[in-house]
C-alpha cells in the first residue's frame, strides 16, 4: 500500500544516512592512519576488483537492519553475492527485494577520490521503486520514491538543471557531457567491446569525429568511478548521457530508481548507434549494459528560447 511504501522510504533514507556516516568515519580513520586494519584491500576477480573491510562492515550493518525490519524481503548485496553465489539474474519479480552496494566506488574510496557512496535500491515486481544514494564526503544525498519525485538533500527536486537540451535522442550528442565507465574487465583488446565504445565516445567529441559537423561536438567526457553516482548525476542533469557495459544490479538499482523518477531514461542500448534511433526500451535490471539519458528540459515555448 501507499502507506507501507512511505514507511519503507523513510526507513531506507535513514538507513542510507546511517550507512553513509559509517563510510565517512571509516574514510576519516583510514586517511588519518589511526586504524591500519582498515587499510587492507582484498582482491576479488582481479586486481582492480577490490573490497575493503568497510564494504563488508557497511553491508553487514545494512543487511541486519533490513532483515530485522523486513524479514520477508529479499536481500541482494554486492559483498554477500560475490562470495560464490550465482550472479545471474538476481532480482525477484515476486518478492520485494533490496539491492545494495554498501560502497560504490571502492577504488575511489581507497584513493580518497570523493566519488564514493552507499547505494540502496528497493525493487517491487522487478521495478526499481525506491533509491537512496548517499555520498558522505560530498554531502550529497539523492533519494527517490516512485510517484513522489527524486531529490537532492531532501529539498531540491531533480533534475536541478532544466536548460533546454537537444531533444534526445535525435540531436545527441552535440553540446552534451558524456560519462563512460571503464569497469573492471581489462581483458578487452583494441577490437573488443570496451575499446570500441570508448572510441565511439571519443570520436563524438573530436572535431573530425562522428557528428561534429552536425551542430556541434560533445562538450566533455567524464568517468566518475561509481555507476550509481553516474546515474544520480544524470538525474541531476549534470550528465546528459552515461554508458557502461558490465554492471551488476547493485551498481545500478538505486541510481536507476532515482533517474527514472527524475524523468530520465535508462535503457540497455549501445552507443552511439542506438542514441540516434527512437527505438529505446526501458531497461530491465539484470541487463549488463546500461545507457542512461538525462531528463529533458522544458519545451521551447516554456523557456521562450529557440533551443540550442
Ligand atoms: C564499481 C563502480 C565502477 C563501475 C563498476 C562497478 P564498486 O562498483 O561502480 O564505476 O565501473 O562496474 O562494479 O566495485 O566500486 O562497488
Amino acid at each position: 500500500t501507499e502507506q507501507e511504501l512511505d514507511e519503507i522510504y523513510t526507513f531506507a533514507v535513514q538507513l542510507g544516512k546511517d550507512a553513509g556516516k559509517m563510510l565517512l568515519e571509516a574514510a576519516q580513520l583510514r586517511f588519518t592512519g589511526t586504524q591500519t586494519a582498515d587499510l587492507e584491500v582484498e582482491e576479488k576477480d582481479s586486481s582492480v576488483d577490490i573490497v575493503t573491510k568497510t564494504d563488508e562492515d557497511v553491508e553487514a550493518f545494512i543487511k541486519s537492519s533490513i532483515e530485522a525490519k523486513y524479514p520477508h524481503h529479499k536481500f541482494i548485496g554486492e559483498e554477500t553475492y560475490s562470495k560464490g553465489a550465482s550472479r545471474s539474474y538476481l532480482v525477484s519479480e515476486t518478492t520485494p527485494s533490496w539491492c545494495v552496494d554498501p560502497l560504490d566506488g571502492t577504488v575511489n574510496y581507497t584513493h580518497l577520490f570523493p566519488m564514493f557512496c552507499v547505494s540502496i535500491g528497493f525493487i517491487v515486481a522487478g521495478r526499481p521503486t525506491i533509491g537512496v544514494v548517499y555520498a558522505p564526503f560530498l554531502n550529497q544525498l539523492f533519494t527517490s520514491c516512485r510517484g513522489r519525485g527524486a531529490w537532492l538533500n531532501e529539498t531540491q527536486r531533480l533534475p536541478l538543471i532544466r536548460n533546454p537540451i537537444p531533444p534526445m535522442p535525435a540531436d545527441a550528442p552535440s553540446g552534451c557531457v558524456f560519462s563512460c565507465e571503464w569497469g573492471k574487465d581489462r581483458k578487452d583488446r583494441p577490437d573488443g567491446n570496451l575499446y570500441r565504445k570508448v572510441e565511439s565516445f571519443v570520436n563524438m567529441a573530436a572535431e573530425v569525429g562522428g557528428r561534429g559537423g552536425k551542430g556541434g561536438m560533445v562538450h566533455g567526457i567524464r568517468s566518475l568511478g561509481s555507476a550509481t553516482m553516474d546515474l544520480a548525476y544524470t538525474a541531476m542533469g549534470a550528465f546528459d548521457i552515461w554508458w557502461e557495459g558490465g554492471c551488476w544490479e547493485w551498481d545500478v538499482a538505486a541510481g536507476v530508481a532515482i533517474l527514472q523518477e527524475a524523468g530520465g531514461l535508462v535503457t540497455s542500448a549501445n552507443p552511439p548507434k542506438d542514441i540516434e534511433t527512437a527505438e529505446i526500451q526501458e531497461v530491465k535490471l539484470g541487463s549488463r549494459l546500461y545507457l542512461a539519458i538525462r531528463p529533458a528540459g522544458p519545451s521551447k515555448t516554456e523557456t521562450g528560447r529557440e533551443g540550442q
